[in-house]
């Protein structure tokens, strides 16, 4: 895969480009000889990877998605050949908090992103992505296929759920029939990596305890998720913008990208290794009683394999390892971020191509 020349000259289009993936995304791309546009919310938190991250080849817009008027005057005027849609209301306590927010944001904003798409007169390549919780959660063991039933039994999964429906049936009755357009979504699991301050997020509270010396409280030790590095989803993303290019018969599907079923650990397990990783951390377990989060999930990502040849390439171990780096690096050692994520990606691209030969 020759992403130097995928991208070379590329105007690329990231919604989300402050959050956690976004920043790690728009440090990626800038390798390349790209201009990206991002469309966030102004809203960010004090402490927010996007901070650090360099900044040279972005336009940096900040507006809601829901605003359909400002996000076409956007889309239509930076024409982009390549969109990564990865803005959203992300987490699941917050939707609980605040449904509406994260239906108009996860659901209308997407048929913005969508809406926008068609009226642009220009090839596009489009990954929108969406979420392992799009499904409806039976606690199979087996782990969820892009055609299993999509549910959710919180709003945020409802919302990813419902976005996947809306995606469908776009695809199906409009952008289809637009020649100029190549599209599919993205499900993936749990991400994990150096510079995520999200609340509510098991590796984010625990650093934000660890590094002040506290004990960190740890809710549903026994719940099992597909945690993967946050480059993995990403390759992911970037896989199939490539693929989406190269192969038609892809246009309109969907993909999962998480790790092998043997892989998914729980909650504890993931601590137990960190410790490893983090001098003197410590951590206790109590009972949520506010929320209920579905306690098993499962992907299946044969299909990525397959069609993009897409692999996951860090094991939970290394996982772990690289993310408690970072953090002891940032937080005790004071390395530039943007050092922290070239060694990271550049460790990476280097295991991947050792293991694809790509
Ligand atoms: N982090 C995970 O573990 C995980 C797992 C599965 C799927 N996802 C999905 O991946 C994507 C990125 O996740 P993340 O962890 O980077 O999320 P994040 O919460 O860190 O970032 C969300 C981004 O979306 C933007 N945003 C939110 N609402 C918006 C709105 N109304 N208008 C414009 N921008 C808005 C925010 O400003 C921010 O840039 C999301 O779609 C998320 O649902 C994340």
């Amino acid at each position: 895969m020759n992403l130097k020349k995928f991208y070379n000259k590329k105007k690329i289009l990231i919604t989300g480009h402050t959050g956690f993936k976004g920043s790690w995304l728009v440090h990626w791309l800038s390798r390349y000889n790209v201009q990206i546009m991002g469309i966030s919310l102004r809203y960010e938190s004090k402490l927010s990877l996007f901070k650090f991250i360099s900044k040279k080849k972005l336009i940096d817009k900040r507006f809601d998605i829901a605003n359909y008027k400002k996000l076409e005057k956007n889309v239509l005027k930076f024409k982009p050949d390549i969109v990564y849609h990865l803005a959203a209301q992300s987490l699941v306590k917050e939707s609980v908090i605040n449904p509406l927010k994260t239906f108009t944001t996860n659901i209308i904003g997407t048929a913005n992103v969508l809406s926008c798409l068609n009226k642009l007169e220009k090839k596009t390549i489009s990954v929108i992505v969406t979420s392992d919780k799009c499904y409806e959660n039976l606690k199979l063991l087996r782990g969820y296929s892009e055609d299993d039933r999509l549910g959710g039994h919180d709003p945020y999964s409802a919302s990813k759920a419902s976005a996947e429906i809306v995606f469908k049936s776009y695809f199906n009755s409009i952008l289809k029939k637009n020649k100029k357009i190549r599209i599919a979504t993205a499900r993936a699991g749990n991400v994990i990596g150096g510079g995520d301050w999200s609340l509510n997020r098991l590796v984010p509270d625990c650093i934000r305890a660890w590094s002040l010396n506290n004990e960190v409280k740890i809710r549903n030790p026994n719940s099992t998720r597909p945690w993967q590095h946050v480059l993995e989803p990403l390759s992911g993303y970037i896989t199939l913008s490539y693929y989406l290019k190269k192969n038609k018969n892809i246009n309109g599907a969907s993909f999962n990208f998480g790790p092998k079923i043997s892989e998914v650990a729980t909650v504890k397990k993931v601590l137990q290794i960190s410790q490893k990783y983090w001098k003197g951390s410590k951590f206790k377990f109590y009972r949520e009683k506010f929320f209920k989060e579905d306690p098993l999930l499962r992907l299946n990502s044969i299909k990525a394999q397959k069609i993009l040849k897409w692999k996951k390439i860090l094991s939970l171990e290394k996982t772990l390892q690289l993310t408690m780096a970072w953090y002891n690096d940032f937080y005790k050692n004071k390395i530039r971020v943007s050092d922290l994520l070239n060694r990271d990606i550049n460790y990476f691209l280097n295991l991947k191509k050792k293991i694809l030969n790509d």
